[in-house]
């Protein structure tokens, strides 16, 4: 009887082990790392401004205020803060958030987007990236 019950539970959590449906939508901070680096890294850096404003503290900012970079003027004159979800649609499509602003790049994917942010949010938060 035992025996049994200790088998069911068993194969219920190889079951859950193997759907890889949790793992699919939970944000992965250490990719979002690596695509930082791959992505990102080219024009950005955490704390220093490049060809694009540093990223570190972006997170809680407003928008096109980053102290000591040349902003385009749109997102120099931009108002809204940088939420995750303002974060999610200027990568997605920066000329749809702010129209005449310079970054010519964005993230297609949505996994991608997703993983970049809660990177960027695991640095306002202060909670270590895994
Ligand atoms: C080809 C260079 C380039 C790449 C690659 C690039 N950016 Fe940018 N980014 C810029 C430039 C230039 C600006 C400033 C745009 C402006 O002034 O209109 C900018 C601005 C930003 C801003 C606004 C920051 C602020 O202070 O308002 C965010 C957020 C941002 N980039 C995120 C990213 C992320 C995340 C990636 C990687 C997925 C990325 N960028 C890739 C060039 C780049």
């Amino acid at each position: 009887m035992r025996t049994t019950l200790l088998r069911a539970s068993l194969g219920l959590a190889l079951l859950a082990g193997g759907l890889p449906v949790a793992q699919a939508q939970a944000a992965d901070v250490q990719r979002g790392r690596q695509l930082f680096e791959s992505r990102c890294g080219g024009c950005h850096s955490l704390d220093q401004n490049r060809v694009g404003p540093a990223l570190g503290t972006v997170v809680g900012r407003p928008a096109g205020k980053q102290a000591d970079f040349a902003y385009s003027p749109a997102l120099s004159r931009a108002t809204h803060g940088w939420t995750p979800e303002k974060l999610m649609a200027w990568l997605t499509d920066p000329e749809a958030l702010v129209p005449g602003q310079a970054m010519g790049y964005r993230l297609a994917e949505a996994d991608d987007r997703r993983d970049v942010v809660a990177f960027l949010q695991s640095l306002a938060t202060g909670q270590p990236a895994r």
